[in-house]
């Protein structure tokens, strides 16, 4: 202890020893007070001075002062009247944080004699902190595939407060999809969670937003709100749908290559790979279908890949597929049913059957010299054939069954006059264009009173005729 000052060593040795154990016992009891925090400047703590046993008067002359570890300039004594009253602005949570206790430590001295005074300042916390959640908007990426009762912590909010000033009650905003769950811990810390209650459907409802509020215990109470933005993660729970089960399409034969022959169309509701579609034929796809058409797998577009003959086949049937690419990837499938019609690229064809060559000239009329049969590939009228022969002869066509002509004698034959006729037969289907074809028929005439004489066989030829 050093004493400096033109007053020097105002008291002998003797005495300052006598005062010191003094001074151990003014400083071992203590003064309380209590002051709320965020007091006003000025606010009344204490009567320290009258506390403390000095008079008013003396409280100058003795040097009366104030020293305290750290904030001295919170609190101080006013000298005319002895109180302690608030200087600054005290602010518990910056003074002691979280802890319970919250208190400014004050040391009062005084001179002449030197005596040394503790006084305890409790700092009384209010409720002057709202509960704050870390994040405003917290996001949740969820799959639509979570089963009930799933949990999904968050953090909880934390209040600056202590007591019940910081006793935090959480509530969720209606939603019936989630509940709140709050558990407490060893360290008495919440743990904030959602719990699913209803199954999430992406494609009904891709998010949600959820509001949650946590209340302090404070009087009155101060809340504080963070958001849940809960997105919903697609899988594939849905398979791809064709817009129609089964195509019917009907194409011309011989269309040329690369015909467009339909598009067929399948859609699903899910989102990324899990909607993206892939069309193939059926793996039972028959090679026929295969080598005649072409099936794009991405845009669903079948096309004539091959020529196409109505002679040969009349109808595809397709099985079509369609696949997405989630995993595992689900798939929908449907027919195509090919039509194909007819066009006359066929001309008719002409068999002469049977011959009864040469023919006497005094054959009656009626007697049948040939048989004919035609026929045509294409079908309706474009393989409906008719039958002609060349005019002024003594020869008609009858027709004796569907598709067979006789060639009859329709006259009296004279064989001085001709001995031999060269008849035509043309054969025209109903096609629009006709095609047709021709026969001929050399028909020699023999005399009957002579003997009759060895003809060469019978020649006959067939012309066919196209008109492209
Ligand atoms: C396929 O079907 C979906 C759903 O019906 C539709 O939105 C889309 O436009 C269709 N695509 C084509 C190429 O027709
Ligand atoms: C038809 O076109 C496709 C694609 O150009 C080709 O691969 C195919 O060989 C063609 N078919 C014929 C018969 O020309």
């Amino acid at each position: 202890m050093v004493f400096t000052g033109s007053g020097g060593l105002r008291a002998p040795p003797l005495l300052l020893s006598f005062l010191l154990p003094a001074i151990w016992e003014a400083g071992s009891g203590q003064l309380h007070y209590s002051v709320p925090e965020e007091a006003k400047h000025g606010t009344f703590v204490g009567r320290i001075a009258q506390d403390l046993g000095l008079e008013l008067t003396e409280l100058v002359p003795r040097l009366f002062r104030v020293a305290s570890k750290g904030r001295g300039d919170l609190l101080e004594v006013n000298l005319q009247n002895g109180i302690l009253f608030v200087n600054g602005r005290i602010d518990r949570e910056e003074l002691c944080g979280r802890s319970a206790e919250c208190s400014l430590h004050l040391e009062v001295i005084v001179d002449r004699p030197l005596q040394v005074f503790h006084v305890e300042v409790e700092v009384k916390d209010i409720n002057d902190n709202s509960p704050v959640f870390p994040m405003t908007v917290k996001n949740l990426f969820i799959y639509e595939s979570r089963q009930l009762g799933s949990r999904f912590s968050l953090e909880g909010a934390v209040d600056a407060d202590i007591g019940t000033n910081s006793l935090l009650t959480y509530n969720l905003d209606s939603t019936e999809y989630f509940t709140l769950d709050v558990k407490k811990n060893n360290e008495d810390i919440k743990s904030l969670g959602l719990i699913l209650k209803k199954l999430l459907n992406r494609e009904d409802t891709p998010e949600h937003h959820l509001l949650i509020t946590a209340t302090d215990g404070g009087k009155p109470e101060l809340t504080g709100t963070t958001q849940v933005k809960v997105t919903v993660l697609d899988v594939n729970d849905n398979a791809p749908v064709f817009e129609r089960t089964l195509y019917r399409v009907r194409l011309f034969e011989n269309a040329p290559n690369g015909t467009l022959a339909v598009t067929v169309n399948a859609s699903d509701l899910d989102e990324g790979v899990n909607k993206d579609i892939v069309y193939s034929f059926h793996a039972d796809i028959s090679a026929e279908i295969l080598s005649k058409f072409h099936l794009d797998p991405v845009n669903g577009c079948i096309r004539v890949n091959a020529n196409l003959d109505f002679e040969e086949t009349k109808l595809y049937e397709i099985e079509v597929e369609a696949t997405d690419k989630g995993n595992p990837p689900m798939t929908d499938h449907c027919t195509v049913l090919v039509e194909i019609v007819d066009i006359n690229d066929n001309a008719p064809e002409l068999v002469i059957k049977s011959l009864a060559l040469p023919v006497l000239e005094n054959s009656e009329v009626g007697t049948t010299i040939a048989l004919i049969s035609v026929s045509d590939r294409d079908s309706g009228t474009n393989g409906q054939v008719t039958c002609s022969l060349t005019p002024d002869t003594p020869f008609k066509l009858v027709s004796t069954f569907k598709n067979y002509y006789s060639l009859v004698l329709d006259s009296t034959l004279d064989r001085e006059t001709t001995s031999e006729y060269k008849v035509v037969v043309t054969a025209r289907d109903g096609g629009s264009p006709p095609l047709w074809a021709t026969a001929s028929v050399s028909v020699e005439v023999a005399d009957v009173n002579d003997n009759a004489p060895v003809f060469a066989q019978a020649e006959y030829t067939v012309f066919v005729k196209e008109n492209n």
